[in-house]
């Protein structure tokens, strides 16, 4: 396992720092009646280095009334996290958010991506949810490096090695569990690491670094994610890299056109989250991702559960559109239609 850490660290996700000492939190909202009572709702400044500069908002919606501490899903949203809600009480980006987003950024309307974030149905099943905007920590921008967490860290000057903003996305994911490690109203031994595509790329690498996290969700997490790099199917290293050069540490390009030479591929990715529970989602449609190589990095990532005692996947044939299983520790469902996470996936996720 330490070989392949420092492996993924050094070739592909670059090196994360490691936890700030006496991180600070404070709870800056608490709406106890969310959702006509069913939820306390709280936003929470997670700071993310000493200087106060950059901080998470972290948006948690809690159900009410459970009496003990409960499990949590936790993702990362794209757009703010006044967009994944209509709930007038979620704050808009402040100052300093806005400041690390970088020039120009237009706040998006209040409930746009609310589809994805069936809030109430997850509550009503027991969850808590918890979600922060990717920007807050790392903007999802090229050309942005001077705006987010990874420089403050490197001092200025990004090495060969760096990490990229998947990593920085990923270390935040780390340090909002550690605000949830103090949170009474949560179960922090039941925290699943939650996300789609781009961000179900950082779930699997959050996942893989803190083993913290209970479990771990990536839904369409395609090239670099969940799907195997040496299929070449879809997007591949050399389009990945090239689009989003900032995801990925340098040194990753150097396997542009050149998938074969990887000294690691994804399911060892996979392999790195056992023996917890692992739930890789693809869309029938979304053959950019690759669903079937996203598939079999689970069936080649089931040596490893079985060495811990948990049965897996093991037939390499496609599975059919519509099919959802789930076999020891690891699941998976292939939804018909297109890129996207909607109720449906939620649905087996819970
Ligand atoms: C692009 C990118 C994918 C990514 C996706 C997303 O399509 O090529 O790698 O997963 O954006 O995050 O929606």
């Amino acid at each position: 396992r330490a070989e392949l850490m420092e492996l993924f660290r050094e070739r592909m996700y670059g090196r994360e720092p490691s936890a700030p000492k006496d991180i600070s939190f404070e709870v800056t909202k608490v709406v106890p009646d969310a959702f006509g009572g069913l939820s306390t709702m709280k936003e929470v400044r997670i700071m993310l280095d000493p200087s106060g500069e950059h901080y998470l908002v972290m948006l948690m919606f809690v159900p009410n009334g459970a009496g003990k501490p409960v499990p949590a899903f936790l993702g990362i949203n794209f757009k703010g996290n006044h967009t994944t809600t209509d709930l007038e009480e979620v704050s808009l980006p402040d100052e300093v958010q806005l400041r690390n987003y970088g020039p120009g950024y237009q706040v998006p309307e209040r409930g746009l991506n609310a589809r994805r974030w069936p809030y109430e149905y997850i509550l009503e099943h027991g969850y808590a949810v918890c979600t922060f905007c990717v920007h807050d920590p790392e903007p999802d921008l090229k050309g942005h490096y001077d705006y987010g967490i990874r420089k403050v860290y490197d001092g200025g000057s990004p090495r060969p090695d760096s990490w990229g903003s998947v990593s920085a996305w990923a270390w935040s994911l780390c340090r909002a569990l550690d605000y949830l490690c103090k949170d009474p109203s949560v179960d922090a031994r039941r925290v699943a690491v939650i996300g789609h595509s781009r961000l179900g790329k950082t779930a699997l690498w959050a996942g893989a670094m803190d083993r913290r996290f209970a479990m771990v969700v990536a839904n369409d997490s395609g090239c670099s994610g969940a799907a195997l790099s040496r299929r070449v199917y879809g997007e591949n290293l050399g389009i990945i890299n090239t689009s989003f050069p900032y995801w990925f540490c340098s040194n990753y390009k150097e396997y542009n056109d050149a998938e074969a030479s990887l000294p690691f591929d994804q399911h060892e990715l996979i392999a790195m989250i056992a023996p917890r529970p692992v739930y890789v989602a693809s869309a029938s449609e979304d053959l950019w991702a690759d669903p079937y190589g996203e598939y079999l990095s689970l069936v080649y990532a089931t040596p490893v559960y079985r060495l811990f005692g948990y049965d897996g996947f093991s037939d390499t044939s496609m599975p059919a559109a519509g099919d959802s299983k789930v076999i020891g520790r690891m699941g998976h469902h292939i939804r018909e239609g297109q890129h996207d996470c909607i109720l449906y996936d939620r649905e087996r996720f819970i």
